[in-house]
C-alpha cells in the first residue's frame, strides 16, 4: 500500500524538490548577524511508565472484573433507563453516566442530549481514568448534597452516600408552602416526587410536614455512611451487597443481606425481614384510611385527577398541560405524601418509618 503509493507520487514530489532547492541556491544572499544565546532549558521530568500505573487496576487479580460482575447485575446496570433519560435538560443528570459527570462539573443538566449514553456506571461514581492511578477511584460527589429542587436545602452528611443522595432524592414537582391557601394549578396527573425519595428520607426531610405527630427520626438516618453501609454490605455468597448496591437477591428463594444489620450491631440475630414485613404493616393501615380519605383526587391508578359523580357513574378528570386543574394546596401535599410512601420509595419500611407514620397521620388530620 504504502509502497505503492510513493511509486506513484515519487516522480512528481522530486521534480518539486529539485525545483525548490533550485530557487533557495539562487535567492541566497549574504550572511546575516550572529543570533544571541538562547536561554538554558529545564531537566525534563522523567517519563511514567503508562503500563505500570495502568496495572493498579488492570491487572491479573480479579478486583476489578469481580466488581465488574456485581455491578453487572445491580439495578444500575439493568434497569435500563438510560436511553429514556437521555433527554435535552432534565433527567439525564441522574439516569446517565454521561449526565451525570456534566452535571456535576457544571452545576446544571446537560442542555443538549448526548449521542450516545451508559447506565450509572464505574464512570459515574469513580473518577475513571483521570489521573490513571489508585486516586482514580475517588469518588465524584463527596461534599453534602445540594438538593435538586430546591437550592436552599442542603442534605445532611452521609459520608460516602452523599454520592448516593446526589441522584437519589425528590425532584419534579414542588410543594406548595405549608400555610398556603390558594389554589395551585397543575398540569400533570404525575404531581408527586419521582421515583427516588429515599435520600429525603433519610434526611428526615421528605414531604409536606404538616403539623401534627413529631417528626422524630429513625435511628436509620444516623447510621455511618447511610445507604452505603446497609446497600453495600460484603455479600458473601449471595449476589447482594457490596456493587449489586442490593439488599435481596433471588438465589435459591428470595433472600435477604442482614449483614448490615449485624453489623451495625443492633439487630444482632434477628429476624430482620420480619421486622419489616411487621413494620410494614402497622403503617399499612394509615396509607388505607389516607388513600380513602383522598378518594376525590386519586383516579383507579393513584394519579392526581378530580372525581365526578353523576348517579351512578363515576368520572376521573386528569390535569394536562392543555387543561390544568386547580386544587386545594392541603390536597396537593397530602397527595405528593401518598404517592411518595404508596410507591416511590419501596424501602421507606427501613429507610424512615417513624417519618412514613407521621406523615401519614399528620395528612390524614389535615384534610378537610
Ligand atoms: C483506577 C483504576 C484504573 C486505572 C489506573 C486504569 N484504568 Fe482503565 N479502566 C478502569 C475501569 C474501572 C474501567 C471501566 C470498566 C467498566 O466500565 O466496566 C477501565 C476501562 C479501560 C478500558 C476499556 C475501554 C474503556 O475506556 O472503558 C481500557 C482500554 C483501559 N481501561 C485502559 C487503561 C490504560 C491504558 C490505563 C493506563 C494508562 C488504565 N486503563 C488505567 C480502571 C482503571
Ligand atoms: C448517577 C445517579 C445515581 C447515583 C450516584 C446512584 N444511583 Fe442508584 N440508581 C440510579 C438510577 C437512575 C436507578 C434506576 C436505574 C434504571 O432503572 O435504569 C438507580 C437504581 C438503584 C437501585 C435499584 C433500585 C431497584 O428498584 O431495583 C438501588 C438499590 C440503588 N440505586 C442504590 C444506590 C446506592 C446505594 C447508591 C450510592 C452508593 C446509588 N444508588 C447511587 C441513579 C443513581
Ligand atoms: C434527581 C435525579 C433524577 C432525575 C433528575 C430524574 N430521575 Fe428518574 N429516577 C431517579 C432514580 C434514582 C430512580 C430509581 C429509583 C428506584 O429505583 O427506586 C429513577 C427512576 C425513574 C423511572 C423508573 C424506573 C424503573 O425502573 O422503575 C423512570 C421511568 C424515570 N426515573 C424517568 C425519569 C425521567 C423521564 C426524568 C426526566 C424528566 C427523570 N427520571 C429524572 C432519579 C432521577
Ligand atoms: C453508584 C455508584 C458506584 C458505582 C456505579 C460504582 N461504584 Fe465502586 N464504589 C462506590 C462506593 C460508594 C464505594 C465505597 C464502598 C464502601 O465504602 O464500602 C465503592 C468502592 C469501590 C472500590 C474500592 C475503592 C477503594 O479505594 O478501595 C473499587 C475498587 C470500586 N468501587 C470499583 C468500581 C468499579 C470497577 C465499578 C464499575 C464496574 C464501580 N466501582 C462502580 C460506588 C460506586
Ligand atoms: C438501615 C439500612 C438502610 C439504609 C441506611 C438505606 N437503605 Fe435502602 N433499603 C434497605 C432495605 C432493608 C431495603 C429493602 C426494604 C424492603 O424489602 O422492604 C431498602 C430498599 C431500598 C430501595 C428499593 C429497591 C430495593 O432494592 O428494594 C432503594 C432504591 C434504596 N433502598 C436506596 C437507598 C438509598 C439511596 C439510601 C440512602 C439515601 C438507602 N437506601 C439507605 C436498607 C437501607
Amino acid at each position: 500500500m504504502i509502497l505503492s503509493m510513493e511509486r506513484h507520487a515519487s516522480y512528481p514530489m522530486l521534480f518539486s524538490m529539485i525545483a525548490l532547492s533550485v530557487m533557495f541556491f539562487n535567492c541566497e544572499g549574504p550572511e546575516g548577524p550572529a543570533g544571541t544565546d538562547g536561554t538554558d532549558g529545564t531537566d525534563g521530568i522523567a517519563g511514567v511508565d503508562a503500563n505500570e500505573t495502568c496495572k493498579v487496576c488492570h491487572n491479573d487479580g480479579g478486583m476489578l472484573t469481580g466488581i465488574q460482575a456485581q455491578y453487572a447485575v445491580s439495578g444500575h446496570a439493568t434497569g435500563g433507563t438510560a436511553n429514556y433519560g437521555n433527554q435535552e435538560g432534565e433527567c439525564s443528570e441522574c439516569h446517565t453516566s454521561q449526565g451525570f459527570v456534566y452535571y456535576q462539573a457544571n452545576g446544571v443538566s446537560s442542555p443538549t442530549h448526548f449521542a450516545s449514553v451508559s447506565q450509572p456506571d464505574c464512570r459515574a461514581c469513580h473518577m475513571i481514568h483521570t489521573e490513571y492511578d489508585s486516586t482514580d477511584w475517588a469518588f465524584r460527589v463527596t461534599d453534602p448534597v445540594v438538593s435538586f429542587r430546591d437550592a436552599t436545602q442542603t442534605f445532611a452528611d452521609f459520608g460516602t452516600a452523599n454520592l448516593c443522595v446526589a441522584c437519589h432524592q425528590t425532584r419534579s414537582s414542588a410543594l406548595p408552602a405549608l400555610d398556603a391557601t390558594a389554589d395551585v394549578s397543575v398540569d400533570t396527573k404525575r404531581f408527586g416526587p419521582h421515583h427516588a425519595p429515599q435520600g429525603n428520607f433519610m434526611d428526615n426531610s421528605a414531604g409536606q410536614q404538616f403539623t401534627g405527630v413529631a417528626y422524630t427520626p429513625s435511628v436509620h438516618t444516623v447510621v455511618a455512611d447511610g445507604c452505603v453501609t446497609c446497600h453495600m454490605a460484603d455479600g458473601g455468597h449471595y449476589p447482594y451487597g457490596g456493587h449489586t448496591f442490593s439488599m435481596t437477591a433471588s438465589f435459591h428463594g428470595p433472600q435477604f443481606n442482614d449483614t448490615a444489620c449485624d453489623v451495625v450491631g443492633c439487630h444482632a440475630g434477628a429476624d430482620v425481614k420480619a421486622l419489616i414485613t411487621a413494620t410494614k404493616a402497622d403503617i399499612a393501615p394509615l396509607l388505607t384510611e389516607l388513600k380513602a380519605a383522598l378518594g376525590d383526587y386519586l383516579d383507579t391508578s393513584g394519579y392526581l385527577a378530580e372525581r365526578t359523580i353523576v348517579g351512578t357513574d363515576t368520572t376521573y378528570t386528569s390535569p394536562t398541560e392543555d387543561d390544568p386543574i386547580d386544587f386545594d394546596p392541603v390536597v396537593l401535599g397530602t397527595v405528593y405524601n401518598y404517592r411518595m410512601i404508596a410507591f416511590e420509595d419501596p424501602g421507606y419500611a427501613v429507610h424512615n418509618p417513624k417519618l412514613a407514620r407521621a406523615l401519614l397521620q399528620n395528612s390524614i388530620d389535615a384534610l378537610p
